[in-house]
């Protein structure tokens, strides 16, 4: 569908759970979130129904996000009747890697298409500190392991922070020359509470790992459908990538709408709570109605974020971003 902006919306961002396992600084509050009751929680027959509306309205291509959304009991079943689904061509997954090891086998029989897995660091006691959990070693292990399926894309999400260590970007950046991923820096954007946190600049972060692996020579053919930029490096097997959404703003090429674990339909990261289609949902309308409803916030889609006008700080999304899935 087009919305009044001319842009081809293709791709929905389905939070399945705003719980998570982890607790990261940039996301979580140190004591936790207080979770969505469960009966506020959309089920996974209402997601299917609901991905056949979007389905019909021209998306294509599914991202399953959380909290996080391995701790979803059915995940696996989930991604099979996605892919499944008249229209849906893609699915693909965002998870935290700790229980991606056990879940592998089973999404890749689903038929999952690409598994992006958050990592900011190489060093177990730093991992500690940022996600307050101890289990670096899990998520090494399964990333690892997911290189070894062909069928399934593999990238890492790097979220560098002010102290972030230049061993750190140059091991991340440097874990793309042997294995075939996509490492991807992204830059913090002022949701909840990655406010509190100075983004790395993408340029600061390019000259680094080309003073350390040589060139980067951009590959157009690997956009896809994310907001990410790729390059290519000398001797590299995977690529380097860079989602920069402060300094190189990428809103005007926007393709997706967000579907919220509670049901609303955000269409944008930013700004409002979205509609509440999780109400129309269960009034038993029909799904032309749903469709409809789908439609009008498709249309209506905001032009893009306003992270750099600071003097409306009542634009700033409060959510955090574990309750919004990235
Ligand atoms: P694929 O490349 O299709 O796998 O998707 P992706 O890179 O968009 O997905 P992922 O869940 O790995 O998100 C990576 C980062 O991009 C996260 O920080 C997201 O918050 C951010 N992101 C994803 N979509 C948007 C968007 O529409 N706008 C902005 N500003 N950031 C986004
Ligand atoms: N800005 C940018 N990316 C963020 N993520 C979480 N919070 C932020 C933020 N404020 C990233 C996570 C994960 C992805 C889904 O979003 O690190 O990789
Ligand atoms: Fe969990 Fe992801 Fe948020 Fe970290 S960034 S707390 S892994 S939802």
């Amino acid at each position: 569908m087009i919305d009044q902006f001319k842009r081809d919306i293709n791709y929905i961002r389905i939070s399945v759970t705003d719980r998570c396992n982890l607790a990261c600084v940039y996301c979580m509050p140190k004591d936790g979130a207080v979770f969505l009751p469960k009966s506020e929680i959309l089920t996974f027959e209402e997601i299917i129904r609901l991905c056949r509306c979007f389905a019909r309205l021209g998306i294509k291509h599914v991202k399953i996000t959380g909290g996080e959304p391995l701790v979803s009991k059915d995940i696996i079943s989930l991604v099979g009747e996605m892919k499944r689904l008249e229209g849906i061509s893609r699915v693909t997954l965002t998870t935290n890697g700790a229980l991606l090891m056990e879940h592998l086998p089973g999404l890749i029989e689903a038929g999952l298409d690409g598994v992006n897995i958050s990592l900011d660091t190489l060093t177990s006691d730093r991992y500690k500190e940022i996600t307050r959990r101890d289990c670096f070693h899990q998520v090494y292990s399964a990333i690892e392991e997911a290189v070894k399926y062909n069928e399934l894309q593999v990238k890492i999400n790097c979220v560098p922070m002010a102290d972030t260590s230049k061993e750190d970007i140059k091991g991340l950046a440097g874990l793309a020359r042997r294995n075939r991923l996509s490492v991807r820096f992204i830059e913090m954007m002022p949701i909840g509470l990655g406010r509190n946190y100075t983004f790395c600049k993408e340029e600061e972060l390019r000259a680094l790992i080309t003073h350390t692996y040589g060139e980067m020579t951009p590959i157009s053919s690997a956009k896809g459908g994310g907001p990410a930029n790729y390059y290519s490096l000398p001797g590299f097997v995977g690529s380097i990538g860079f989602i920069s959404a402060m300094s190189h703003k990428f809103c005007n090429e926007c393709n997706r709408i967000r579907l919220t674990a509670d049901g609303y339909l955000k269409t944008c990261l930013q700004y409002e709570k979205g509609w509440d289609l999780k109400s129309i949902l269960r009034r038993e309308t029909s799904d032309v109605t749903l469709e409809r409803a789908i439609a009008l916030g498709i249309y209506g889609k905001p032009d893009g974020h306003s992270f750099h006008t600071p003097q409306y700080p009542e634009y700033y999304e409060q959510e955090y971003m574990s309750q919004i899935g990235g």
